[in-house]
């Protein structure tokens, strides 16, 4: 994808592109601002630089063979958003399962729709159908994103996080896109 710019609700500049090695620090920070807030995803340990650089390793890697769809939002030089599509394999090789999150600062400003809709367009170009994700029962504004963008609950896992002590459902939405 070529860049792509658009003007948050905000009236910042925000640019929509692709993850790069100089990213490290950013997406470090972003990640760990997420496990700081305590928000509702599955890391709960901070990153170190060297995990982030194997990760990132990786991680360019897979996207450059096609594996993963990713996109970063860049504001005023800050990585404010990060969202992707991991494809999966063999029989299911149709299906992606997403990912995302806008660093605190940054929210309710449409950045994670732009990231969304700008990932179905370019998932849809390499073939898949589906896109599945998993968003935990009390991510409230998460699960009112993805029906914004029209993804419909197919099913949980009763009890299947443990969120401060107590046990709430892992549940699973499905967008078709073709
Ligand atoms: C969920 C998250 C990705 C939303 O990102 P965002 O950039 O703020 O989302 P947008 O600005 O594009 O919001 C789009 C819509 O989502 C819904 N939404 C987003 N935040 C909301 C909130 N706090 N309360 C209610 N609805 C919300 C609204 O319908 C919103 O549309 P509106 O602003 O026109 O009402 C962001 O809050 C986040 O990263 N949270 C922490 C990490 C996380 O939960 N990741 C997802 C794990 S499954």
């Amino acid at each position: 994808m070529r860049m792509q710019k658009f003007s948050t609700k905000d009236a910042r500049t925000a640019l929509l592109r692709k993850p790069r090695w100089e990213d490290l620090d950013g997406m470090m920070e972003l990640i760990n601002s997420l496990v700081e807030e305590e928000a509702p995803i599955n890391r709960t340990e901070e990153v170190s630089r060297t995990e982030e650089m194997e990760f990132l390793t990786k991680r360019l890697s897979s996207i450059e063979k096609g594996e993963i769809i990713q996109f970063v939002a860049e504001v005023d030089g800050d990585i404010a958003g990060n969202a992707e599509i991991t494809k999966l394999s063999g029989r299911e090789a149709h299906v992606g399962r997403l990912g995302i999150g806008v660093k605190h600062g940054y929210r309710r400003i449409g950045i994670a729709t732009r990231m969304i809709e700008s990932l179905l367009q370019r998932a849809k170009k390499h073939g898949l159908k589906i896109i599945l994700l998993a968003v935990y029962s009390n991510n409230l504004p998460a699960i009112a994103l993805y029906k914004k963008l029209g993804f419909r609950e197919i099913g949980r896992t009763p009890k299947g996080v443990c969120w401060k002590g107590a046990y709430i459902d892992d549940i699973r939405m499905a967008l078709e896109i073709d």
